[in-house]
């Protein structure tokens, strides 16, 4: 079985962050949203994986990934280019594919629990398809399965105005090699893109099994800024999270802290787990990191209280004052303005972003 990670699409709800980057790459507690899905693939014993790439960040999935070797892969780039919808995304995995069953992952999702059930599920019997499936409080946002009682799926719809059930496909499938037929046959959705919900829906109507998997763990589509930072929240509830860098004497910690080798936490400063602080990042004096708060590489924070944030990293953060539930871009600075006359707030705020004062 092959792997498909899909990493195209325009990222269009995580702007600004996505202006200058991929939306896969955005970190969840240090780490970017891909490489949960590359480590879900090699826990499920595949490692051919073909990364599908859109045309935003191409170079900078390339740099990151490369051939693969370091997480124990091999990865293949395919070009996308315009994200057509996910349906053409993974017609265009067809070449390498060749012939295979695989595994099609959105690379903006993470799952608690993998994909081993689904890919076993699924090879123990004989389908055109297999989905995971979680309930959600809004169906109207995501593919829908219907089932019948004995779990079997029966339909399947793209965003429906009028839901039949509330269990949402989510960003997993396996299929076999018939579904590049049904794709073919696709015509865009009302949207403008083919959907892989009415790939599966075709392969249902020619007669294929389509198994299903309800998820009971956590899954995050991490589309937005508060996914994102709910994401986050989740991973450092439950990642192991290693103390590598220096805590000084005077310095205030407790509950785990992940602290990367040249981190450093100072004098004066409280730092209150779960917190992910990355390389070369220094927490000073009069600074709090509380709970569920990932600081990006190269980073000081000083005289400011942060809170379940993510800060992707470069940043130099010296405000007194709090912030809280906060997606701070790479390179974003948040500095005092208290002796600049007149007095007030002074921004430089990008396209798209959201400020609450
Ligand atoms: O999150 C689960 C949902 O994902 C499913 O319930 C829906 O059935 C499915 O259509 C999809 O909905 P979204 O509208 O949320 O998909 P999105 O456009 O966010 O794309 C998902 C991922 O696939 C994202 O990492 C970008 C990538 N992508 C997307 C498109 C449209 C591509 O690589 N190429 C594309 O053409």
């Amino acid at each position: 079985m092959k792997g498909v990670l899909l990493s195209g699409g325009t990222g269009s709800r995580l702007r600004p962050i996505t202006h200058t980057g991929p939306k896969q790459l955005v970190p969840v507690a240090n780490k970017p949203v891909l490489e949960y899905a590359i480590e879900d693939f090699k826990d499920a014993g595949i490692t051919e994986i073909g990364v599908v790439l859109g045309n935003k960040g191409r170079d900078e999935i390339q740099e990151l990934l490369g051939d693969g070797s370091e997480y124990g892969v091999d990865i293949t780039y395919i070009v996308q280019g315009n994200p057509l919808g996910l349906a053409h995304a993974a017609g265009c995995a067809r070449d390498f594919v060749d012939g295979d069953d695989f595994v099609m992952y959105l690379g903006d999702n993470i799952l608690k629990e993998g994909i081993t059930d689904l890919v076993e599920s699924f090879r123990v019997g004989d389908y055109g398809a297999g989905i995971a499936l979680q309930e959600v409080d809004n169906p109207q946002q995501f593919g829908i399965a219907d089932v019948d009682d004995d779990g079997t799926v029966t339909e399947l719809v793209e965003k429906p105005d009028d839901p039949p059930t509330n269990l949402a496909l989510i960003g997993m499938y396996v299929f076999s090699a018939d579904v590049f037929d049904a794709i073919e046959r696709l015509e865009p959705s009302w949207r403008g893109e083919l959907e892989i919900t009415d790939a599966i829906q075709l392969l249902l109507e020619d007669g294929h099994d389509i198994d299903s998997h309800v998820v009971t763990g956590w899954w995050k589509d991490t589309g937005k800024p508060e996914d994102i930072l709910e994401a986050n929240r989740l991973v450092l509830e439950e990642t192991e999270l290693t103390r590598e860098g220096s805590i000084a004497a005077g310095a205030q910690t407790d509950g785990r802290i992940g602290l990367a080798e040249s981190a450093e936490i100072e004098d004066g400063a409280v730092v209150r787990g779960p917190v992910s602080i990355a390389e070369g990042t220094t927490v000073k004096e009069g600074a709090y990191v509380g709970p569920y708060t990932s600081i990006g590489p190269d980073s000081t924070i000083e005289d400011a209280h942060i809170e379940n944030s993510v800060v992707i990293g470069e940043s130099e953060i010296t405000a007194s004052g709090r912030i809280v539930d906060s997606l701070l871009g790479r390179n974003a600075n948040v500095q005092s303005a208290d002796e600049l006359l007149p007095e007030g707030r002074r921004l430089v705020v990008g396209e798209n972003s959201q400020l609450r004062l």
